[in-house]
């Protein structure tokens, strides 16, 4: 074999060897598993090209393995089964051609080699055959080992063509630029800008599981900034490159909000691999540039960013057909918290401020203050190192307060039921009234977080609009 497999992976393809024997195939591994194997990556699934019916072949194979469940797509003759839980994948070999208005393949049978070149890059072309005559033999028609070894993303036949056949491909060309830390060749990428167009046949599910494998990286401004630079970027996101660019008054300029952006996501990825931390970072200030406005005296503000920024979330989420559940609504908390420690960070900070902020973050405060610090980005060294002192103090201020009035996961004593009963009220805006008074008293600090401490300032504010409070 000439690459390194295990002792299990090596018996699925001898037993896919022996398969293709018996019946008269002919049987290539090919793509991401043989080039990880060479890069020495973890491996997922296997790809298999086969010279003829690969769906005929899955099912054959399945019939000697005892058959487990073949699933296939007719239409791109594909087909798909586990063995000992490897994931494996038949394609016949093609020749492929593409509509322009479609992504749905135009399919005729080919060669191993014009299967190959209808690849999308050099890297992913290379080919393992799992024949009797040359059982193990690697096939690099195209130079993917001089590619991989230099570290290229080069196409293995004419860019555009490659490009047009499947637009997703100039995605996948950069997150693999950036999750394999490779250069992408100058013509490749130069087809890729002339292509960005053609992205707008790709649904934004496709378009969102590249984007979110980028945003996984160790580095991901190197993606986010090749999608800027190749024009891709703009087509699904033009929110995030409205923030690039620094305007000038009275020679005075703002920071470039997308390469901060950038900055901020490379920062978190340090110190976490939640995805969706991640993404609050990339839309901590999206609202900039709807709230940039230049003041006399003051300079560049972007008064209530965050709120609005927080607002923009849902809608970005369901343009990028990213889920509109828990995981948007955390966001969307953090877009709208970010400024919250750092502006404590500036102040005296009292209890009460602290309780707020313990109060209004909840369980998602470690989440929170991990995005302020990624967010401290400034030249000035001094500055950030006196920022990130400041931000200790409010995170030890934080455990304190936390410690003493445990407010993280706090529900105030009175609860709607238990008001509603007191003061013998039906449902509705009073209620409330009562509730959020007995929240802010506490939280203030005026009253201590106690039940009984809570009745009895439920019957002085209850007095105060002519309610009387029946029970205790
Ligand atoms: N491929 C392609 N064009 C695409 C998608 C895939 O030419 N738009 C080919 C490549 O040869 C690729 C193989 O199909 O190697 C398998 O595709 P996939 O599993 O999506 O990607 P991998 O290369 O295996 O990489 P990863 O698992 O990281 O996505």
């Amino acid at each position: 074999m000439d690459i390194n497999v295990t002792a299990s992976e090596l018996k699925i393809l001898n037993f896919v060897s022996d398969v293709a024997k018996n019946t008269g195939y002919k049987v290539y591994l090919i793509g991401g598993f043989v080039r990880d194997k060479i890069l020495g990556r973890e491996t997922k699934d296997m790809d298999f090209v086969v010279l003829g019916d690969a769906i005929e072949f899955a099912e054959n194979l399945s019939a000697v393995a005892g058959n487990p469940k073949v699933s296939f797509f007719k239409n791109f003759g594909t087909s798909q089964l586990i063995l000992n839980d490897i994931d494996l994948e038949f394609v016949g070999a093609r020749k492929e051609s593409y509509t322009p208005e479609s992504r749905n393949p135009h399919v005729i049978p080919g060669t191993l080699h014009d299967d190959q070149l209808r690849r999308d890059f050099t890297i992913n072309a290379l080919s393992i055959s799992l024949n009797e005559s040359d059982f193990g033999k690697l096939i690099d028609p195209f130079g993917g080992i001089k590619d991989l070894n230099n570290k290229i993303i080069v196409t293995p036949t004419d860019s555009g063509k490659t490009f047009s056949d499947d637009p997703l491909r100039m995605i996948r060309a950069i997150r693999f630029a950036n999750q394999l830390e490779f250069k992408i060749e100058e013509n490749t990428f130069r087809a890729i800008a002339e292509n960005a167009a053609r992205i707008d046949i790709i649904s934004r599910e496709r378009i969102s599981e590249e984007l979110n494998k980028i945003l996984m990286c160790s580095k991901p401004s190197i993606g986010f900034d090749l999608l800027y630079k190749s024009g891709l970027l703009e087509r699904f996101f033009p929110q995030m490159t409205a923030l690039a660019g620094a305007e000038f008054i009275d020679g005075k300029g703002h920071k470039d909000n997308f390469y901060h952006t950038l900055q901020v996501v490379d920062n978190i990825s340090k110190t976490t691999n939640d995805i969706w931390l991640r993404w609050a970072a990339v839309l901590h200030d999206i609202a900039k540039p709807a709230t940039k406005k230049f003041e006399s005296g003051q300079g560049w503000t972007f008064h209530g960013h965050e709120v609005l920024g927080g607002r923009m979330v849902p809608k970005i989420f369901a343009q990028l057909k990213l889920p509109q559940n828990d995981k948007m609504r955390f966001v969307k908390k953090l877009v709208e918290l970010h400024l919250r420690p750092i502006s404590l960070s500036k102040e005296e900070i009292t209890d009460s401020a602290i309780r707020r902020l313990l109060f209004d973050a909840g369980d998602d405060l470690d989440s929170l203050m991990l995005l302020c610090e990624a967010d401290i980005t400034s030249k000035n060294k001094q500055k950030v190192k006196k920022y990130l002192e400041n931000f200790e103090l409010v995170r030890q201020r934080c455990r304190e307060v936390e410690e003493k009035d445990h407010i993280r996961n706090w529900q105030p004593p009175l609860t709607g039921e238990m008001i509603m009963q007191a003061a013998n009220l039906p449902p509705g805006r009073t209620v409330g009234i009562l509730k959020n008074h007995i929240r802010e008293a506490i939280l203030d600090g005026e009253i201590e977080n106690s039940y009984e401490a809570a009745f009895e300032l439920l019957k002085v504010k209850a007095k105060e609009l002519g309610i009387e409070v029946v029970k205790h």
